[in-house]
């Protein structure tokens, strides 16, 4: 039996009966509480705890351990999605709130991600944040490790109260700090892991982007003991063919550079970026994540995503990814060797589905929400990268707390 014991044996739900069981546990410990002539507030754990433990028993079968959580499904699921609301999470920057920013539609916020062979835990903030405590989880990357990000927090801030929380922009790192739980969720901008002439986080739209493929240790410094690191890195590499690569540093001044080879280059800037973490990640304390890279969408007959409502449904046995196979490939060749065991997230695939769930025109610029103007000219301004909060980054974070829970 390769499917998941998610509430079920055999087609049969077996959650009643836990409920059954659980109730019959608890009104029995409460009669004996009371003959005991204890008081109820020392009773030691609340009924919708025992309910909660005895789910996540179910939730984390090991049977399921190798279940392929990237093969499958988008199904329409409006009971359970989205996890949160736009309006209730305040920590959602303007570049991806699309309802506020004047999308009309929200049916993109009520897909769910379903496997093909086993199901996926239910979300649940609390024991993530349980997980979290006196530890950092943090997000390396670019904007799109960022959209994560802030799924990420927007995800567990719920079970926090407001004067418990907090967000503090300094540089290149953001955190979010969750007081009670001594907790961080945060972000470190470097779109290319390694250095390059992009590494400031607020303005980095330069022409001419030049990277320094073997220098890590500026930006390493600040990725040291941290209990979970989630890095990503690609669309960078997307502007050009070919990659500029700096004779001498930036610290000098250089300024002359070589052109290479797009996948050679990402190839020498994974080398760096593995030889980093074998060196000082110990792999006892923290876990090491890798998103695979996110494809944008431009090929429709409407106009880029602008148009789009409804997840691709039609699945082609072949989904073109572009000429960036290669760069799959140097992921797959580099993490699989090395000492510290990396787990890749393979979500190109099942996000490459999802061309609703774009910005598009309901974004920023340069900080600003788009003006009537600008979205009335999707051709020239519709975001089709970024995405939409809440929205498709959220089961990117569902697939990654179900590898945090189930390997714990
Ligand atoms: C149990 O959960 C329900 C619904 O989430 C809540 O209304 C209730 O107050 C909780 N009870 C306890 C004892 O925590
Ligand atoms: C969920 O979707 C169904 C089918 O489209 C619809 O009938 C129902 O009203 C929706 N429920 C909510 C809460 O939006
Ligand atoms: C709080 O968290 C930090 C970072 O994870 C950790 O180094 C520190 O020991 C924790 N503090 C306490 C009091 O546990
Ligand atoms: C944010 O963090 C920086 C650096 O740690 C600190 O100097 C600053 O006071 C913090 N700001 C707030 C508002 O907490
Ligand atoms: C690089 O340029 C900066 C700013 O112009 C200057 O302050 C610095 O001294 C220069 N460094 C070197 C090594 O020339
Ligand atoms: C990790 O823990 C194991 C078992 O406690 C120990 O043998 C090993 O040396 C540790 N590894 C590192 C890198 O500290
Ligand atoms: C991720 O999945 C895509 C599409 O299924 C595949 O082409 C690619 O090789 C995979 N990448 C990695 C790093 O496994």
């Amino acid at each position: 039996m390769k499917s998941r014991l998610h509430h079920f044996i055999n087609g049969i739900n077996i959650l009643p009966i836990f409920i059954a069981l659980a109730l019959t546990l608890a009104s029995l410990s409460i009669l004996a509480c009371f003959i005991r002539n204890e008081s109820i507030a020392e009773f030691p754990f609340s009924l919708n705890e025992t309910l909660e433990t005895l789910e996540i028993k179910i939730d984390e079968n090991p049977n399921d351990k190798d279940c392929d959580l990237f093969t499958g499904k988008w199904v329409f699921d409006n009971v359970t999605h989205p996890l949160y609301r736009e309006d209730e999470c305040r920590f959602l920057s303007s570049q991806v709130t699309c309802l506020q920013n004047g999308r009309r539609d929200s049916l993109y916020q009520n897909w769910r991600w379903q496997p093909r062979d086993c199901s996926l835990p239910k979300f649940r903030p609390k024991l993530l944040v349980e997980k979290l405590r006196n530890k950092r989880m943090m997000f390396v990357g670019d904007s799109l490790n960022r959209n994560q990000w802030e799924s990420m927090i927007c995800l567990v801030q719920s079970v926090v109260p407001p004067a418990r929380k907090s967000l503090n922009k300094t540089g290149s790192l953001s955190i979010f700090k969750i007081e009670d739980y001594n907790a961080t969720v945060e972000f470190y901008w470097a779109p290319f892991l390694v250095e390059s002439n992009s590494d400031d986080p607020d303005s980095h739209s330069i022409l001419d982007r030049i990277i320094m493929p073997k220098s890590i240790q500026k930006h390493g410094n600040n990725w040291k003991n941290v209990d979970y690191l989630i890095f990503n890195t690609y669309i960078w590499w997307m502007n050009t063919p070919t990659t500029k690569i700096l004779r001498g540093s930036f610290a000098q001044n250089s300024t002359e550079y070589d052109q290479v080879e797009r996948p050679s280059a990402y190839r020498s800037m994974l080398d760096t970026w593995s030889q980093w973490v074998d060196q000082n990640v110990d792999p006892n304390r923290t876990r090491v994540f890798f998103m695979s890279m996110g494809t944008d969408w431009g090929n429709t007959e409407g106009v880029k995503c602008a148009k789009e409502t409804a997840p691709l449904v039609d699945i082609p046995a072949v989904l073109d990814m572009g000429t960036h196979q290669s760069l799959f490939a140097a992921v797959a060749d580099v993490t699989g060797a090395m000492r510290v065991p990396v787990s890749v997230l393979n979500i190109t695939r099942l996000s490459k589905y999802r061309k609703d769930a774009h910005t598009s025109v309901h974004t920023t610029q340069h900080g600003e929400i788009l003006t009537a103007e600008q979205k009335a000219n999707p051709a020239k301004f519709a975001d089709c990268i970024h995405w939409c909060l809440p929205g498709l980054p959220d089961m990117w974070n569902e697939l990654l707390y179900a590898r945090i829970i189930s390997n714990s």
